[in-house]
């Protein structure tokens, strides 16, 4: 039996991760890592959280004595990283905990990984692991900047961050790398275009903008709302990460994308349309500073060297995940109770 650590496992994708698994098979043990900062919820995993191979952990991924201590009371065989500060609006008015946490963070995993799979940890120049171990890191196609109207991005596409947040996480990418070139530690980086699904944080768009549909609120939308965004469903991006952790060739990084470009304007008018509202709730809103205008994944890699493919269509995926959140407002309603409130108010005025 492999043991996954899967930090960050209580946030959006790592909590259908850590579902995704432990429902589709019985071969992993899941130790989640999660500081269960304002994005993390343990309310994601009820549903799975006494299954005997699941545990969770409450620690800080920058905290080295407390990483070191899971390796060393557990044979951990994978770590997959989704812990990070996730959201683009939060770096731009507070930075430094996505360096911090996005970076700093994935240097101590890195670290801990590196010293316990290593065969001759005392030795510098060795580059040999035990057999089967893996680092995956789940980065971002916000990495590669921004699109105009033409092309994709592929691996091959130079780094051009333009949000702290994207830096960050272009930072970890480049320290993951590093690892995987000076010491040979079996790495991979996925990089995957937006998610949707159930258990995201109202504070990204989609959800954000059903629960404004369901409040009837004015649904902030950022400029000419013509940015587009590529969008997977989350379960897809589980089998994906899974397909590279089991498959992936080390050192090797891999672009994830289900080829769904939507313009932001028409996710609301869907929103809007599903949730019987009209489109008087529409608020044109001061654009987000640097914002992304179009981002649009090549998987051509993935698809073709791994034979992964996504199982939703952009219409199935969006209609299910708009009624999960219509069928969940207590999910919803203890989210937005809490600081969500102040963090709404202080955004959007
Ligand atoms: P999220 O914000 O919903 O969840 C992040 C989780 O990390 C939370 O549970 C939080 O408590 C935990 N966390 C934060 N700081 C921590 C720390 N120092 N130590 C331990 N845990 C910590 O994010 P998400 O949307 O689930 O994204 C997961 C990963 O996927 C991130 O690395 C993100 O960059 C990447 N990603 C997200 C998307 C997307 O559309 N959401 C797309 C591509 C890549
Ligand atoms: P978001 O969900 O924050 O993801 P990202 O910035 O990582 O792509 O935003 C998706 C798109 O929606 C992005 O172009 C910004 C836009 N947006 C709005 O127009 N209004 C909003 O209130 C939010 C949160 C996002």
């Amino acid at each position: 039996m492999k043991t996954i650590l899967v930090t960050g496992g209580a946030g959006f994708i790592g909590s259908n991760f850590i579902r995704y698994i432990l429902t589709s098979s019985d071969e992993f043990n899941i130790i989640n890592l999660d500081a269960l900062t304002y994005a993390g919820n343990l309310r994601n995993l009820c549903d799975v959280e006494s299954n005997p191979l699941y545990r969770f952990i409450h620690g800080d991924i920058r905290d080295k004595d407390t990483v070191d201590r899971i390796f060393c009371e557990n044979e951990i065989d994978y770590v997959i990283n989704f812990a990070a500060e996730s959201h683009v609006d939060r770096s731009i008015t507070n930075p430094e905990i996505f360096l911090s946490t996005n970076i700093l963070g994935t240097g101590v995993l890195l670290d801990a990984a590196k010293r316990h799979w290593s065969l001759s940890p005392d030795n510098k120049y060795c580059r040999e692991y035990r057999d089967g171990v893996k680092f995956l890191q789940v980065s971002t196609d916000e990495v590669y900047g921004a699109l105009g109207k033409e092309g994709f991005f592929k691996e091959t596409t130079p780094l051009s961050p333009n949000s702290p947040y994207s830096a960050s996480k272009a930072s970890a990418d480049m320290l993951v790398r590093s690892y995987g070139e000076t010491f040979a530690l079996p790495v991979n980086i996925t990089r995957c275009s937006n998610n949707y699904g159930p258990y995201q944080f109202p504070e990204k768009l989609i959800p954000l903008m059903i629960n404004n549909c369901v409040n009837e609120k004015p649904l902030p939308v950022y400029g000419d709302g013509l940015q587009i965004r590529d969008w997977l469903h989350v379960s897809d991006h589980c089998s994906a990460i899974m397909t590279v952790l089991l498959k992936g060739r080390a050192s090797e990084v891999y672009n994830i994308g289900g080829n769904n470009e939507k313009a932001n304007i028409e996710i609301v008018r869907l929103i809007l349309d599903a949730t019987g509202k009209d489109e008087s709730l529409i608020s044109y809103v001061k654009d987000r500073p640097g914002h992304d205008r179009r981002y649009a994944i090549d998987n051509t890699k993935i698809t073709t060297e791994l034979g992964w493919s996504p199982s939703y269509t952009f219409e199935n995926g969006i209609r299910e995940t708009i009624r999960w959140y219509l069928d969940n407002p207590d999910w919803v309603k203890e989210i937005v109770s809490g600081d969500y409130m102040n963090y709404y108010e202080k955004m959007y005025g």
